[in-house]
């Protein structure tokens, strides 16, 4: 009988036996998978595991430095590499979702490259593949695995990706990786998170990316979520976002007229993200955050809830 417990035991088994003395690196992404490998490689072999923790610019905001402490605070040795103002370069100007995604990628491989190369002699490469990610390609989790496989391009490999791989979760399914987490004392909150997209916040900015919009819908997104919590909507969504539109409209303060942004509030449920409903969220908790986002976050006048399905909708907006 499959019990996480007795898969932990295994794994630590035979991770100590194939990796030996050997140095291993691994991206972390805030995210369930690469947490719960993380947490797994560091029972089996700790220090000699080496965990990256990438700042894009594009997570939620206050993430890169809450989550890092999260880790901290797991005993990872982890090491958090604030990349964002190189992320932000590389993303000027370009509206192409696709393009974006490209940009992105890139930038991460770089910067994992550079990392993975100041760390000697590491032999392994560890991911937190999941059986899902491992029979279709579509990856609801994103992260750097997924962003890693989308995205080896052109000019050969990079010097990580000629690592040997190690995937400690690879037969496991979503519940069973959050099982296996919380039986190794994890946080409830890092196993419980939504699925957040590798891009992050690029594919949720329509149009072009600028800091100030980030710092808008960063600020949006603070408020939409902290309010699922506190209304205990969070743990009965599949995902959740905003989406920065590239859209002014009219508005009224005071004695004057307004003409700023628009943003669109997402919840679904879902079991895989490949169909989703959208949630129906009370209308109250809708008036409330809509109240607070227009009063609080400056440069927004109006807000919309996104009421599509996919199909035929997608559930991130690029
Ligand atoms: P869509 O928008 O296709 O999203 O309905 C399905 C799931 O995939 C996530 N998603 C991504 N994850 N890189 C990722 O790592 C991406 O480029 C990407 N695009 C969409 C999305 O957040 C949802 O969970």
């Amino acid at each position: 009988d499959w019990t996480p417990q007795s898969f932990v035991e295994e794994s630590v088994d035979t991770l100590k036996e194939t990796l030996g003395n050997d140095k291993v690196v691994l991206g972390l992404s805030g995210g369930v998978d690469s947490s719960v490998a993380a947490m797994l490689l560091h029972k089996a072999i700790g220090k000699n595991l080496y965990c990256i923790f990438v700042n894009n610019g594009l997570l939620r905001k206050d993430e890169y430095t809450s989550v890092l402490q999260q880790y901290e605070g797991m005993g990872l040795n982890v090491k958090g590499v604030d990349a964002s103002a190189r992320f932000l370069d590389a993303l000027a100007s370009i509206s192409d979702p696709e393009l974006k995604r490209k940009a992105i990628g890139r930038t991460f491989i770089e910067v994992f490259d550079d990392e993975a190369h100041a760390i000697k002699d590491v032999k392994w490469l560890a991911q937190g593949t999941i059986y899902p990610d491992v029979i279709e390609s579509v990856s609801a989790t994103g992260g750097p695995s997924a962003t890693i496989k989308s995205h080896h391009n052109v000019g050969g490999l990079p010097d990580f990706m000629k690592l040997k791989v190690v995937e400690p979760l690879k037969a496991l399914f979503k519940d069973e990786v959050r099982r296996v987490g919380k039986s190794m004392g994890m946080d409830p909150n890092i196993l419980g998170r939504h699925p957040f997209p590798g891009p992050g916040l690029a594919i949720r900015i329509l149009g072009d990316i600028t800091p100030e919009k980030v710092r808008i819908l960063q600020d949006v997104d603070a408020i939409f979520i902290e309010n699922l919590k506190s209304w205990n909507l969070y743990d009965k969504v599949w995902q959740a976002g905003a989406i920065l539109l590239p859209v002014h409209s009219v508005g009224v303060m005071g004695d004057e007229r307004t003409y700023e942004k628009c943003v669109a509030l997402r919840a679904v449920e879902s079991t895989d993200g490949m169909t989703a409903d959208w949630v129906n969220l009370p209308y109250e908790f809708l008036q409330k955050t809509s109240n607070q986002i227009i009063n609080k976050v400056k440069g927004v006048n109006r807000v919309v809830y996104d009421i599509s399905s996919k199909p035929p909708a997608t559930i991130e907006w690029e």
